[in-house]
């Protein structure tokens, strides 16, 4: 069955390796081949009304995908205007929070039946504000979530057995962006222009992600430094700040290391009091808008004999130094950046659990789906 590990050690490796034809996939639900000028008539067609009425976002998730909807509220409001909020399902849910009225209740689950997201979504509905539309973004089309949702938003990853979630993850920023532009065309909050560029930049989006699994040996060699470490910051600053939390998150679900995902600007208002010599701190550091301050904060941990472990592109022209390692990523545009140094780290917190011997596809504590509260 099409589920099996084959020259895999792992289902999170296979999972991992998975990713460019996994969003090659979903890309294809709304570009045809080589197109740049349109998205595909038949994408979300049928909800175009429904879609063109929504004035605010509200997503809702647990886990890998609420991390998800951290990077798709980036994009929301600085690509297309739109106000968007972010929480986590088991919070939301207790807290009796206000909907406004013509809200898109985006729900974002791997695999539609946790329990917390779902009862979120339940309790919006029975609130009932005014134009509520409801979107399921989910990898299983037979789910609760789908079943009691207004639109399904698939994301073609395929089964994902690995309890940390990785194919998943990245399929679901595909599907996210493509569902920002869908309705920043529909509604008229992008030019042709920007659409243009974003559909040739998805169209490489495949090969980047690639070309990204080539680093898996220098970050194999990159992982034998946090074999003996106790815990470890991950940093990263706009788009890769989610990025961050979700490194934080594989590294301890799956090593057992005590990680923590941090904006980098937050750095002097708390962990930088942890950074000693035994401290590894990865960051993630395209060359984007945010890198120069992003430089600053890594020169602060270095100053404090912190270990850096840098994700960076070549046009950063940063260097490999003393407590300073470095892995070049491949080139990628700021706006899809955080779903090509998604694999860099996966890939860290994969060498890092095998070399400490742990159950990578089950850890210890943990379920591939939480269905009860
Ligand atoms: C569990 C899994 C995570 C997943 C989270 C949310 O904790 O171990 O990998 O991110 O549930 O699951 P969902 O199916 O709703 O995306």
């Amino acid at each position: 069955h099409n589920a099996d590990k084959g020259e895999f050690k792992h289902y999170m490796l296979k999972e991992i390796y998975e990713q460019p034809d996994a969003v090659a996939r979903t890309i294809e639900m709304a570009l045809d081949n080589g197109e740049t000028t349109k998205l595909r008539d038949d994408f979300l067609q049928r909800h175009e009304t429904l879609l063109s009425g929504i004035h605010h976002v509200q997503v809702i998730a647990c886990g890998t995908s609420y991390h998800a909807g951290m990077v798709a509220k980036y994009w929301f409001e600085s690509l297309i205007r739109i106000p968007c909020s972010v929480e986590v399902a088991s919070e939301f849910r207790y807290r009796n929070p206000v909907v406004v009225d013509n809200t898109l209740v985006i729900c974002i689950s791997q695999s539609g039946e946790t329990a917390d997201t779902l009862s979120a979504l339940r309790d919006i509905q029975k609130q009932a504000p005014a134009g509520l539309v409801s979107l399921a973004l989910c990898n299983v089309p037979t789910s609760s979530l789908v079943r009691e949702t207004d639109i399904f938003l698939p994301t073609l990853a395929g089964p994902e057995i690995g309890v940390a979630s990785t194919k998943a993850f990245t399929t679901q920023l595909v599907a996210l962006i493509l569902l920002i532009l869908k309705v920043g065309v529909t509604q008229k909050r992008m030019t042709d222009e920007h659409l243009n560029t974003l559909l040739s930049e998805l169209h490489q989006l495949p090969g980047q992600l690639y070309a990204s699994l080539n680093l898996d040996a220098p970050i194999k060699t990159m992982s034998e430094s946090f074999e003996d470490k106790k815990s470890c910051l991950f940093l990263g600053r706009g788009l890769q700040f989610p990025i961050a939390l979700e490194g934080a998150l594989k590294l301890k679900e799956i090593s057992y290391i005590h990680a923590e995902g941090y904006a980098a600007g937050e750095l002097k208002h708390g962990p930088l009091a942890l950074v000693d010599k035994d401290m590894p701190i990865v960051v993630l550091a395209p060359k984007d808008s945010m890198f120069d301050k992003l430089k600053a904060n890594m020169q602060e941990v270095h100053a404090r004999h912190g270990e850096l472990f840098v994700f960076a592109s070549e046009a950063s022209q940063m260097v490999a130094e003393d407590r300073l390692h470095l892995v070049y990523v491949p080139d990628v545009c700021e706006t899809l950046a955080p779903i090509v140094y998604s694999v860099p780290v996966q890939l860290l917190s994969y060498h890092v659990a095998v070399m400490r011997g742990t159950d990578v596809d089950q850890p210890r504590n943990l379920a591939k789906s939480v269905t009860v509260e």
